[in-house]
């Protein structure tokens, strides 16, 4: 009895063995490669997935940021450098502006600074983890590529701070007659908190803080790492404006950032988000219909006002009372930062 029960505990136990063996070889597939793991093994060559997060992706990482404020072409020009063969931007990942806005709250205040301190969660330790965060988001996201860029339009509120955790990172601003850009939020109901969609006049005026908060950090970061792209220019002149862009960004010329509407939903190619505002313009080729569509929609009084109201006008170069400015060009431009001097002043016949 004892020996006929111990075969048969061995049979089983044999049984288990081999379709354990079995189902080893041959039934369970490996899980599909992440995004991250690709992407190490793109860029580092080898992999070990064991070793520490900043050994894989080292400060050094070259990012590029897309930002500016919502509605300035933040997409279009995402879209452009995806089609890029070295570049892959993505879909905005929402979470980065939130982290980043986050962490700028959490040293603003000398008491809160102190008891961090104490606690050892120095600033250094702070940056080391938004710093990771942010790595793992960018790179998770999507597909691998060389060059990887993020375009989370709020991002550049935080613009010196990304400089300084990321030394290699480079960041493109877009800017857009501030004009355009609130009639377009409140013509399509884009909801920015703070904002009063009923209101121009409360819009441009917060339209022109926040694009002074980003322009500002901007110039600060110097021509080397951050290239303001006027909206109005990208659309009017897109060869142009795409060669000096990847001469910033150390890329070599590829004549498919000019169509990159042949490349959505490619393998390598521009993938799109479904429930993003821009996603039904984005899909067309670069047009120039956006330009003036917002002339005849903003209050007299309003226009009157539009100096004081929205000072960044004047320094990005459009002259608050020409309605709508001449976007095309005079002269081409110098440097980056004389994009605003580039653009004409109205021409008489222009001006309202
Ligand atoms: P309008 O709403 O005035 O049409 P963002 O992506 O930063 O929110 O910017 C949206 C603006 O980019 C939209 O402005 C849209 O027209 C413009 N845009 C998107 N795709 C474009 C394209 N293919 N050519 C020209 N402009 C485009």
């Amino acid at each position: 009895m004892r020996t006929s029960r111990s075969s048969l505990l061995l049979g089983c136990m044999l049984l288990c063995s081999v379709s354990l063996v079995y189902l080893g070889m041959s039934g369970i597939e490996c899980p599909q490669k992440s995004h991250r793991h690709r992407w190490m093994e793109l860029n580092l060559g080898s992999v070990n997935q064991s070793l520490p997060l900043p050994e894989h992706f080292p400060e050094e990482t070259p990012l590029i940021f897309i930002g500016g404020f919502p509605r300035s072409g933040t997409t279009l020009m995402r879209v452009m450098l995806d089609a890029h063969n070295a570049v892959r931007c993505g879909e905005e990942t929402r979470v980065i502006p939130r982290l980043l806005a986050m962490r700028a709250t959490w040293s603003r205040s000398v008491k809160e600074r102190i008891r961090l301190d104490e606690a050892g969660v120095t600033d250094q330790v702070l940056d080391s983890a938004v710093r990771a965060f942010l790595l793992e988001v960018i790179v998770g996201h999507g597909e691998p590529a060389p060059r990887l860029c993020n375009k989370d339009p709020f991002a550049l509120k935080s613009l010196s701070y990304l400089a300084r955790i990321f030394p290699k990172a480079k960041f493109v601003l877009m800017l857009r007659d501030g004009r355009a850009t609130v009639h377009s939020m409140i013509s399509r109901k884009v909801t920015i908190s703070g904002f009063d969609l009923t209101s121009y006049r409360d819009c441009l005026t917060k339209w022109s803080s926040a694009v002074d908060t980003m322009f500002s950090q901007c110039q600060a970061a110097g021509k080397d790492r951050c290239l303001p792209v006027h909206y109005e220019q990208l659309v009017l002149y897109p060869e142009e404006e795409m060669r000096k862009l990847l001469h910033f960004l150390d890329l070599q010329w590829d004549l498919s950032v000019l169509h990159h509407e042949e490349l959505i939903g490619k393998a390598g190619g521009v993938s799109l988000s479904k429930v993003e505002r821009s996603t039904d313009q984005v899909i067309k080729p670069v047009n120039t219909d956006a330009l003036s569509k917002w002339v005849g929609h903003i209050p007299s009084d309003v226009l009157n006002d539009m100096a004081e109201i929205a000072p960044m006008l004047s320094r990005l170069g459009y002259d608050p009372h020409a309605n709508p400015p001449n976007y095309t060009r005079s002269e081409p431009l110098a440097s980056p930062f004389n994009n605003s001097q580039g653009l004409k002043t109205a021409g008489s016949s222009n001006s309202s």
